[in-house]
């Protein structure tokens, strides 16, 4: 895959999305969430595609390994460019998420690319210590699921800025490492708490950055992208 930004299509419904992509340049690659997916079904991946963009089908699958392994091959007769699972489904879960995505793959097509969800962003080290009972470090934690994603097979993860040097000296160049909580450097902040601008994720070793609101939301959201994508392809 190329190293465009991926904007996160975070829009309740089909029309706003599509409406805003109408504002675009076309060869985007596009996130498309649980938010739109859930609500309007398997069309919205066609229609976004129809419009020359690469969608990254954001649905984060963790079930067991037979049932992942189905869903997997459905997702990509949908025709996903690339889709994820959390990576705590385990080892087993994984190998079949990838064994359902050559499955589901249309002869003449590339597999989707299939990536892991590490430790969500929104969970801080005391929650995961206190709640999901794992001792030691967020980061260790991380980069712990990232080596066990590789073991796997699978192409790479997403995690935070933060870590992606840490996931790039245990699993190499290669492994994708997806970041989001990108913000331009006099931009709004919203909810995110641990943000990166394009550059800094360059610099730290992201080979990919997820960018929502600072682009769907700018006044242009063209002129935004072309902002984003600069300082990301500069650095
Ligand atoms: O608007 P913003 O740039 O914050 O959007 C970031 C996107 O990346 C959202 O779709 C959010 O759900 C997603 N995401 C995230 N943190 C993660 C995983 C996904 O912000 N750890």
């Amino acid at each position: 895959m190329n190293r465009s930004p991926i904007i996160a299509l975070d829009f309740p419904a089909p029309d706003d999305a599509l409406g805003f992509l109408d504002k675009m340049p076309s060869g985007l690659w596009v996130k498309v969430g649980m938010e739109l997916y859930l609500q309007n079904g398997p069309d919205i991946v066609g229609r976004v595609k129809d419009r020359g963009h690469q969608v990254f089908l954001d649905l984060k699958l963790h079930d067991i390994p037979n049932t992942v392994g189905r869903a997997m091959e459905g997702l990509a007769r949908v025709g996903a460019d690339m889709v994820n699972v959390h990576a705590a489904g385990g080892r087993e879960m994984m190998e079949r998420a990838l064994d359902g995505l050559e499955a589901g793959t249309p002869s003449g097509r590339k597999r989707p690319v299939l990536i892991a969800v590490t430790q969500l962003t929104s969970t801080g080290e005391e929650q995961m210590n206190l709640e999901q009972g794992i001792t030691g470090s967020l980061m260790d934690s991380v980069v712990r699921y990232a080596r066990l994603a590789d073991e796997a097979g699978l192409d790479g993860v997403v995690c935070s800025v933060h870590e992606a040097s840490a996931i790039r000296d245990a699993c190499g160049e290669e492994f994708l490492k997806v970041t989001p909580g990108i913000r331009l450097a006099e931009g709004d902040t919203h909810d995110q708490k641990r943000i990166a601008t394009p550059a800094d994720a360059a610099r730290a070793g992201s080979t990919h950055i997820v960018v929502g609101r600072a682009i769907t939301q700018a006044a242009d959201p063209a002129a935004a992208y072309e902002t984003v994508k600069r300082q990301w392809e500069e650095d």
